[in-house]
């Protein structure tokens, strides 16, 4: 016993894992599901643009949870080409394979022998507390769901404690499942001994949270009611302005920051701030005195400058299938080089044989 990398560390969630000793950059793992056929700018602005940034601070992984994806119905065939396309994207948004560990969740096995034992370690009681599952269990009950969907966080958090990262980016929306894996993995290492690190959510500035641009207090989301409230990041030139210029604005005529009075003008201002990296006070400034119009062309000229080349990069990778497939293949083998030595202690840790040889 205890032979294994790790096992002797003090009970301070240190570990000695590859990468992640003394002098080593701080890890960070963070995913998006593959749920739809493009990103869109909430997600690009929110997640993406945040995660391009920590990867020069951080020892970063990067995922697709494609089996996450399979928690709902789905379409198969709509499955494999989301996830090419969200894989696409992320590079495309730059993501730097050189740097940072980009890998489909289900090529890496042990995602799943890990859940599994998460799930064993979950109360029925507390997984049944996620807010989630019943937000999307609401409307057709509990009884429709399947199982894999109460499931979910426990997937999530193995996903997580996988790779012992230090932090988890992440929107406000998911904090919960990783307050869930923080005592997953606290319980384990009271039980099983120490092995986990207790990871921490990093919950990015409410600024960079988009909103419908056709109902702009609903936050930008897959199930817009009107297709014109999404800018997707695949979008043409042509559709991404359309949709800027006919963006919902607010009574009066004053461009300023006030997201209670002003939600449809404040929302083209944080984008203008986020995608054309200017402060508010800056953009408030330089509209003075101008017209919502005004505004509204200035940051479609903006967005297209800076989303056109993301998606046609994105869509140039998309292009080549075989080499896309093989980035991800190199991906998932170096995931499976921090994944593969947490699972064979914690199979040691629970009385388990080792894990089979592939
Ligand atoms: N549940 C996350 C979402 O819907 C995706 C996800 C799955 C994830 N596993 C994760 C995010 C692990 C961070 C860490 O966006």
């Amino acid at each position: 016993m205890g032979q294994t990398p790790h096992s002797q560390e003090p009970a301070t969630g240190a570990t000695t894992l590859p990468g992640v000793g003394e002098g080593a950059r701080e890890r960070v793992l963070s995913g998006m599901q593959p749920s739809a056929d493009s990103l869109h700018l909430g997600n690009y602005i929110g997640a993406l643009k945040n995660w391009v940034r920590t990867q020069e601070e951080y020892d970063a992984y990067f995922f697709i949870p494609d089996m996450h994806g399979i928690t709902v119905a789905h379409e198969p065939t709509d499955l494999r080409e989301r996830t090419h396309r969200t894989a696409a994207q992320y590079i495309a948004g730059g993501i730097d394979v050189g740097r940072s560990t980009l890998f489909v969740q289900s090529q890496v096995p042990e995602h799943a022998q890990l859940s599994w034992i998460m799930t064993c370690l979950t109360g029925m009681g507390e997984a049944s507390r996620m807010t989630q599952f019943k937000d999307k269990t609401r409307r057709s009950g509990t009884d429709a769901a399947g199982v894999g969907l109460f499931a979910y966080p426990m997937l999530m958090a193995a996903d997580i404690l996988l790779y012992q990262p230090h932090g988890v980016p992440v929107g406000d929306d998911q904090k919960q499942h990783v307050e869930l894996a923080r005592n997953l993995a606290q319980r384990f290492n009271h039980r099983f001994g120490e092995t986990f690190r207790v990871p921490e959510p990093f919950i990015p500035e409410s600024g960079a949270r988009i909103y419908d641009l056709q109902n702009p207090t609903a936050k930008m989301s897959k199930s817009a009611e009107s297709p014109n409230g999404l800018l997707n990041l695949l979008d043409t030139d042509k559709q991404m302005a359309k949709k800027i210029r006919s963006a919902v604005t607010d009574d009066g005529t004053e461009i300023r920051f006030d997201r209670e009075e002003k939600p449809g003008v404040s929302n083209l201002l944080a984008i203008y701030s986020a995608v054309g990296e200017r402060s508010i006070d800056d953009l408030v400034e330089e509209f003075q005195g101008r017209m919502y119009g005004h505004l509204k062309v200035e940051l479609a000229d903006v967005v297209v400058a800076a989303l056109g080349p993301v998606r046609d990069r994105a869509l140039e990778l998309l292009d080549d299938r075989a080499e896309l497939d093989a980035l991800l293949a190199r991906g998932a083998a170096k995931a499976r080089e921090t994944a593969r030595p947490v699972v064979a202690e914690v199979y040691e840790k629970i009385g388990f044989l080792p894990p089979a040889q592939d």
